[in-house]
Formats: structure tokens, C-alpha cells, sequence
């Protein structure tokens, strides 16, 4: 037996629909995490790590759950040549992080033998992915040259392209003279406001940190509204860049545009907020889809020929023509975007795989 069977404890859990979801405990080292593989018809399951004091284990799977089966879908809706899955370490990710719980992680996910490939996720830095990466070949966007690195730039450049197809689906034109509301200027809401500022577009900026938002009053001309405020802002695209569940049926009858198109996860708070945007004639750029570019750019990592950021942005472009198919079908059957983003993934998913190159692995295993 190995040192990793001899320790670690490895509990299989059954979840209708995922294909496997295995709670992973190490006390000696420390570790209490679960990976959910939901679903790897078009490659290995992709999906960061997640560290998280839960409140209850079953805190902790749920999340995880939810997580995993949304990387499906998004990796889908992109088209990447990976699964969904997730993981998440239950751990105060305020303390610093002991080196062998993290190789002890590292190790639950060789265990998976590549169908599971971890990545960085909310309470887990570059850093710490340097440990993971030293003791698993499975594991992406690592503080090393040949890596991926900061995915925020290419995620909003991918939210660019995605509000340039929302700009000309509704008005025919491109970007100069329109009105942003961007809610948050953090990595990707401040590059963004960048890139729009350049395109001639007219901004309204909020951000919890005053810093920031001096920063874009200065650099982009952009006017300041207070956080309590952004959402109402007569503006013609709202642009999330914070947090999710904004949009729900108390703000939404609030709203003063014609768009939302910005990168937040998980902007809709229930599954009917689709539908009420919907008929307050609301474009929605569904969030998954818009906000690709970060995954993307990761996923190139995985191709043979090695991390190349001009095929990242290359792939990425096409979130452009993958949202204007949304909103085209979301018109022609009237149907609100974020349904028909959700059947174009289950779509691809069901289709065959036209390409069966392996991701390609490099490993920096004890570099
Ligand atoms: P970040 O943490 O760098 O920035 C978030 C910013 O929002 C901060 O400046 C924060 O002060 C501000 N903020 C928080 N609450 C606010 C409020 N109520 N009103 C106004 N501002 C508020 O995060 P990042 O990386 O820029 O991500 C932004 C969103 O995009 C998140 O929802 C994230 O999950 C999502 N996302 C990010 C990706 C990436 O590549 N970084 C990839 C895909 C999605």
C-alpha cells in the first residue's frame, strides 16, 4: 500500500448525473477536499480549486457540485477541448496554507489519473499552484514561464468581443458614443474599462475600493457613481465585473439599459431572472459564454504545441459569433438567451468529439 493509500481516505459519493464525486481526507496532512468530475465526453474535466471555510461539509459539496456542472457547460459553450469538474479544500483560506496540505491535494488529484485538472479558483493564489504543480502534472495556469499566467486580460478581452456583438446585434453599430455602467474595477473590470475607453465608449464606473474608481475617472474620463447606485444608472449596457446574483427580480425592474453584457459568474440569481430580463426587453449576454476568455486561455495551454497567447486570443474572438448565434436563436424562438445558451452547450456536448488529440500534459512534476 502507498503512503498516499495509507493516509489519505478516499470516500466515493453518488450523484445522479456527475460521473464521479470522491471526498478526499489526509489528517495528518491536513486536507479535507472534494473533486466532482460532472462530465468528460469532451475531455478531461477542467475547473479550479476552490478554498473555502464551509460551514458544513454538505456546504461544501453542493458548491462543489454546482461548480463542476457549470464547467461543463461553459467549457461546452466555448468549445474548448476539456469536461467540467471541480474541486474544494475546506480550509480557513485566511491562514496561510500548509505545503503539505497542498501536496497532499496534489496527490488526490493524481489519483484521478487526468481526468480531473486543477487550476486557480477563489482562495487558492499563483502561488499555491506552484506547490500543486510540483507534485501533479494535472495542473494548468502555474506561476512558470511556459504557463498560461494572469488569465484576467484575455477574460476581458473575451467580454470586449462579446459586448461588440451585443452593441451591433441591438443598434448596428460599433462601441464610440455608447454608455457603459461597469460595476467593478478590479482585474478584469479594469482592463475592460481599457479596452472600451479606447473604442470610444462613454463610461460610468463603481467600485467598493476609491482607489480604483479615482483611477478610471482619471485615465478613462469615466464618471463616478456610488456601488448602491451602478445598477440603475441610465446607461446602455450594464456591465457586471463584481459579484453574482445581481440580477434578480428586485433589480431588475430597476434597471435603466438595454444590455447586460459584463464578466461576472452567475449574474442571474434564480432561473427565472432569464426570462424576466426577457420581457423587459433586456439582452442578456449569458455569463458562462461572455466570460470564456479566462478558460480559454488556460485550455490552450493543453494543446501539443504548447501555450501560445495568439491562439488564446484567436479562440477567444469567437465569443463574438457565438453570442450573435444566441441572440439570433433566442429571437427566432423566442426564447430568453440564457435557455438557449444552456441547449447550444448540451448540443455540442452530445456532439462527437471531432478532434481526439489527448490534451497535451506538460509536467513540472518536482521541477
Ligand atoms: P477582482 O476581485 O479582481 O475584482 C472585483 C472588483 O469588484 C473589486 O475591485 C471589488 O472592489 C469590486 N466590487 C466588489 N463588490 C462590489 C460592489 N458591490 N460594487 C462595485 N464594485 C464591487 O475580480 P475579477 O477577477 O476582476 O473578476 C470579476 C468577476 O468576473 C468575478 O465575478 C469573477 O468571478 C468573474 N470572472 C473572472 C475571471 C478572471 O479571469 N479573473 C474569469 C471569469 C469570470
Amino acid at each position: 500500500m502507498s503512503t498516499f493509500e495509507k493516509n489519505m481516505k478516499i470516500r466515493k459519493i453518488h450523484v445522479s448525473g456527475y460521473e464521479d464525486v470522491v471526498e478526499l481526507i489526509d489528517e495528518s496532512r491536513g486536507l479535507h477536499a472534494i473533486i466532482a468530475i460532472h462530465n468528460t465526453s469532451r475531455g478531461p474535466a477542467l475547473g479550479g480549486t476552490r478554498v473555502y471555510p464551509y460551514a458544513t461539509f454538505d456546504h461544501a459539496l453542493e458548491d462543489v457540485l454546482r461548480l463542476a456542472k457549470g464547467m461543463t457547460y461553459k467549457a461546452a459553450g466555448a468549445n474548448t477541448q476539456t469536461g467540467g469538474g471541480k474541486s474544494v479544500i475546506i480550509f480557513d483560506n485566511k491562514k496561510p496554507k500548509p505545503k503539505e496540505m497542498l501536496q497532499a491535494f496534489a496527490e488526490a488529484v493524481n489519483y484521478f489519473k487526468g481526468r480531473y485538472i486543477c487550476a486557480e479558483d477563489v482562495g487558492m493564489s499563483l502561488a499555491d499552484m506552484g506547490i500543486v504543480g510540483h507534485y501533479t502534472a494535472y495542473a494548468v495556469g502555474l506561476p512558470h514561464p511556459e504557463s498560461s499566467q494572469d488569465p484576467s486580460p484575455f477574460t476581458a478581452f473575451g467580454v470586449l468581443k462579446g459586448i461588440e456583438a451585443t452593441v451591433e446585434y441591438i443598434w448596428k453599430s460599433p462601441l464610440e458614443g455608447k454608455i457603459f455602467a461597469l460595476q467593478g474595477l478590479g482585474a478584469v473590470g479594469m482592463e475592460l474599462a481599457s479596452y472600451l475607453f479606447w473604442q470610444g465608449a462613454e463610461l460610468i464606473v463603481a467600485d467598493l475600493d476609491q482607489e480604483r474608481v479615482k483611477k478610471a475617472v482619471k485615465a478613462f474620463g469615466a464618471t463616478a457613481i456610488s456601488p448602491d447606485k451602478i445598477l440603475e444608472a441610465p446607461c446602455d449596457v450594464l456591465v457586471p465585473c463584481a459579484m453574482g446574483g445581481i440580477l434578480n427580480s428586485e433589480s431588475i425592474p430597476k434597471l435603466h439599459c438595454r444590455a447586460v453584457a459584463g464578466a461576472s459568474n452567475n449574474q442571474l440569481l434564480s432561473a427565472e431572472d432569464g426570462q424576466r430580463l426577457k420581457q423587459r426587453g433586456i439582452l442578456y449576454a449569458p455569463d458562462y459564454v461572455i466570460n470564456s476568455g479566462g478558460l480559454i486561455n488556460v485550455c490552450t495551454e493543453l494543446e501539443s504545441s504548447g501555450y501560445s497567447p495568439k491562439r488564446a486570443r484567436d479562440q477567444i474572438t469567437k465569443i463574438y459569433s457565438i453570442l450573435r448565434e444566441i441572440y439570433q436563436r433566442a429571437e427566432k424562438r423566442n426564447l430568453s438567451t440564457d435557455i438557449v445558451a444552456n441547449q447550444i452547450a448540451e448540443e455540442n456536448l452530445a456532439k462527437e468529439r471531432k478532434n481526439n488529440e489527448k490534451p497535451c500534459l506538460r509536467s513540472w512534476v518536482n521541477a
